[in-house]
């Protein structure tokens, strides 16, 4: 497995549309790997393509150990409920942090890293790190979202995605 370089603000590729994954094979395995490992050292919850410089919908996310692991491949959001207002960070925007509204509860239909579809419902905190990823591989940024900015010193923890 290896580090990969996270892609920092500004670079166009972080503000492009992703493509979707046609081949679900050893090279995408490697890769999810490689993101993962990337994310994890980094003290991320969250890491989406693009942040490694590679224009594909995938993210990775983990928001703690006992969730474990989250693959998401071409993913939609094919429900959605209520809201939630909290503070977000992001790989790609060191020591930037501010207040961001997404939906409190959705339900993500994706691919796996064998390319089976699957459904998972979330809310709360992996709900808005889902959402945050989301917008990744379609070219948006959480500073486009931003209703407070907060600063660094303010935060008691941060996590970034
Ligand atoms: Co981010």
């Amino acid at each position: 497995m290896a580090i990969l370089t996270i892609v920092q603000h500004p670079s166009g590729i972080l503000e492009q549309k992703c493509e979707q994954v046609t081949e679900f094979e050893t090279e995408l395995h490697q890769l999810l790997d490689d993101m993962y490992e990337t994310m994890i050292a980094a003290d991320g919850v969250g890491l989406a393509a693009p942040q490694i410089g590679i224009r594909k919908q995938i993210a990775v996310i983990e928001v703690d150990e006992e969730e474990g692991r989250l693959e998401l491949i071409n993913p939609k959001i094919v429900g959605r409920n209520g809201e939630q207002t909290d503070i977000e960070g992001c790989l790609s925007f060191p020591g930037l942090y501010g207040t961001v509204s997404r939906f409190y509860t959705i339900t993500v239909k994706a691919k796996n890293r064998y390319g089976e579809d699957f459904t998972l419902t979330a809310d709360e905190y992996l709900a808005r790190v889902i959402q945050h990823e989301m917008d990744h591989l379609n070219g948006v940024l959480f500073t486009s979202k931003i209703i407070d900015y907060i600063d660094e010193e303010d935060l008691e923890s941060s996590e970034d995605e």
